[in-house]
């Protein structure tokens, strides 16, 4: 669906998605899992002597968390550990193909045709990884559930995951096995990294900025009480907790210049022709940090939220601030993203002092960016010490 044209197909690719992935009961549904899995990750560092000491790389465990979280969803299935091997393929697979959606060489192409036949490798590279992640999903998920399904009823209590929607439109001939495998794609691309990347930039802003995690530490500990551990619905008792969110979406956007749009007939827009079929970039990470519509931008300072910017919301109720873009083609796991990012980070500030490795006074926040994200350049060690409450 991600890069699916405007019109008929995607508008029935986004239809089938809807009640599977994007709706109050999915989160009512699930976020007793997001919930599961953050408290194990707070285990698991724990119980991990060198978190407190030299620290660990925390984003590690939390790819772990943010798969299980999107495929208990999907497939009602979790891996147990960093080390389970299919984890590990699943996850080389989906960053060979992240590292080559990061490289410009394919826009060379887009942009200077001349250019082109210098591509031929870059995207047979590109058809190899393709192929061999989709057998993957194919081989290792779907036919697993489909198999599963036919030895028992599969509705957990009316509960059904993701796919077993999916795969009943696919037998009412709505959508056939390429769209099914597709829309597996797309999830592991649109939904995991994402928000993995904003998991990352929220604790690295957090560990640089003691003051702010001190804050929503005291925030936590005074609405819902020493040790009581943040849940879905508390989050909207929470204000600076969805502040510290919103800010971190903000200045380190994941996604700074949205998906490509395109505009199907010529239009005009300030002035200038743009003829029909144009790729259009919506610079929404300029729209958010320019300095001439918002007060000292370049602060990570979530309390511009709660004061002068105290109305604006993630949903795209003012043009200066889309992290998940606006209109029809918005992002529709924002629903999702929001919970998750907010127990996330809450559960980790609650249960822990999060600062930069011994003898450092910050950790690196250099970025890395490519034209669908914008993501930290260094992995950072952090120290976890468990706070006793
Ligand atoms: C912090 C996390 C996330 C961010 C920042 C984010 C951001 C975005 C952005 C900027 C777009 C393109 C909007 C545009 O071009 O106008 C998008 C599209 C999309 N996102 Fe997300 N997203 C996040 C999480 C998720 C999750 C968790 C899911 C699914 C469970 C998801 C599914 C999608 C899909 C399917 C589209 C394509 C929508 C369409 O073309 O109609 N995203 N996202």
């Amino acid at each position: 669906m991600v890069f699916t044209v405007y019109g008929e197909h995607w508008r029935k690719m986004r239809r089938i998605m809807t009640v599977p992935f994007f709706t109050n009961k999915v989160v009512g549904q699930y976020r007793f899992g997001w919930e599961d899995e953050a408290a194990r990750v707070v285990d698991d560092v724990r119980k991990d002597p060198e978190a407190a000491t030299e620290g660990i790389v925390l984003r590690r465990r939390l790819q772990l968390l943010m798969y299980n979280n999107m495929y208990r969803i999907m497939f009602d299935r979790r891996f147990e550990t960093v080390d389970d091997p299919l984890f590990e393929k699943l996850k080389a697979l989906n960053g060979e193909r992240s590292k080559l959606a990061q490289s410009f060489d394919y826009n060379y192409g887009d942009f200077i045709p001349i250019l082109r036949p210098f591509l031929r490798g870059y995207l047979r590279i590109c058809r190899e990884v393709k192929e061999k992640r989709i057998k993957l999903f194919k081989d290792y998920f779907v036919d697993e559930r489909k198999k599963l399904a036919s030895t028992r009823a599969m509705d957990n209590a009316g509960l059904k995951c993701a796919i077993d929607h999916i795969l009943e439109a696919e037998k009412k001939g709505e959508i056939n096995e390429d769209n099914v495998l597709y829309i597996v794609e797309n999830i592991n691309v649109a939904a995991i990294e994402t928000t993995l990347w904003s998991i990352e930039w929220g604790l690295a802003e957090l560990v640089n900025h003691p003051d702010i995690q001190q804050k929503l530490r005291h925030e936590l500990d005074t609405i819902l009480g020493p040790g009581v551990q943040v849940t879905e619905p508390d989050i909207q008792k929470l204000p600076y907790l969805q502040a510290v969110v919103k800010e971190t979406l903000r200045l380190r956007m994941a996604i700074p210049l949205l998906v490509p749009h395109m505009n199907l007939n010529d239009a005009k827009l300030g002035g200038y022709d743009i003829p029909a079929e144009s790729r259009i970039l919506v610079n929404a990470w300029w729209l958010a940090n320019n300095p001439a519509h918002w007060k000292d931008p370049e602060e990570f300072r979530p309390e511009r939220f709660l004061e002068e910017e105290a109305k604006v919301e993630a949903s795209g109720n003012d043009f200066r601030y889309i992290p998940f873009g606006v209109g029809r083609r918005s992002c529709p796991g924002i629903i999702l993203a929001l919970p998750i990012l907010g127990i996330t980070i809450g559960r980790l500030v609650q249960n822990f002092e999060l600062s930069p490795p011994p003898g450092q006074s910050k950790i690196d926040t250099s970025e890395k960016g490519g034209q669908f994200s914008l993501h930290i350049l260094k992995h950072s060690t952090i120290v976890a010490k468990p706070r006793v409450v």
